[in-house]
């Protein structure tokens, strides 16, 4: 009797994994790629605030924020960018039918933007100096893949 409780209990407990696992593969691929995006953002209001002397320079905090950015850049995003989601056939995407049709060029993109983040990573609990000398870069691969593979507001 306590055996077959306990092969009881472990079916429920697969179960519910199960379904975990279930839902997490149908959230919507659309709004986790966004959400990835708002913690760019995140980041960069701290990098960019300090760069530009709106935000005292604090070492620790610009460590943080350039960390957060490198993680979130180098995680894999292949599970949110779905074919058959850009904009005008999923709700509220503004991604290009580019990010697919030129799947490389978009590659290459998100390259550019883990290899400015490596730098800002490497710089920017140094100094505030070298924070400013490696926040373009970031910025440019924010704005280079944007310019290509984001369309106009909804
Ligand atoms: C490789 C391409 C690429 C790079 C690099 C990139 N973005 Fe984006 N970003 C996009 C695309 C495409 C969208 C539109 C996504 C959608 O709506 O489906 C977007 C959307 C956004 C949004 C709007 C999110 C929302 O709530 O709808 C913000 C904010 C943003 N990006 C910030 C950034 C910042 C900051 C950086 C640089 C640190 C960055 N992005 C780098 C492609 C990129």
């Amino acid at each position: 009797m306590k055996h077959f409780k306990t092969a009881i209990a472990g079916v429920a407990v697969t179960a519910l994994l199960a379904g975990a696992a279930i839902s997490g593969s149908h959230a919507d691929p659309v709004t986790e790629r966004q959400n990835i995006m708002k913690t760019y953002g995140a980041s960069m209001g701290v990098l960019g605030g300090m760069a530009k002397g709106k935000m005292a320079y604090d070492a620790a905090k610009a460590s943080e924020a350039a960390a957060a950015l490198l993680a979130a850049a180098s995680s894999d995003q292949s599970g949110f960018w779905v074919e058959g989601t850009q904009q005008g056939f999923a709700d509220t995407s503004r991604a290009k039918i580019s990010v697919w049709d030129m799947a490389d060029d978009f590659a290459a993109k998100e390259q550019g933007l883990i290899d400015a983040a490596t730098a800002m990573n490497a710089a920017a609990g140094e100094s505030l100096a070298a924070l400013q000398g490696a926040i373009g870069d970031v910025g440019g691969a924010c704005a280079a893949c944007h310019k290509a593979h984001r369309g106009p507001k909804n």
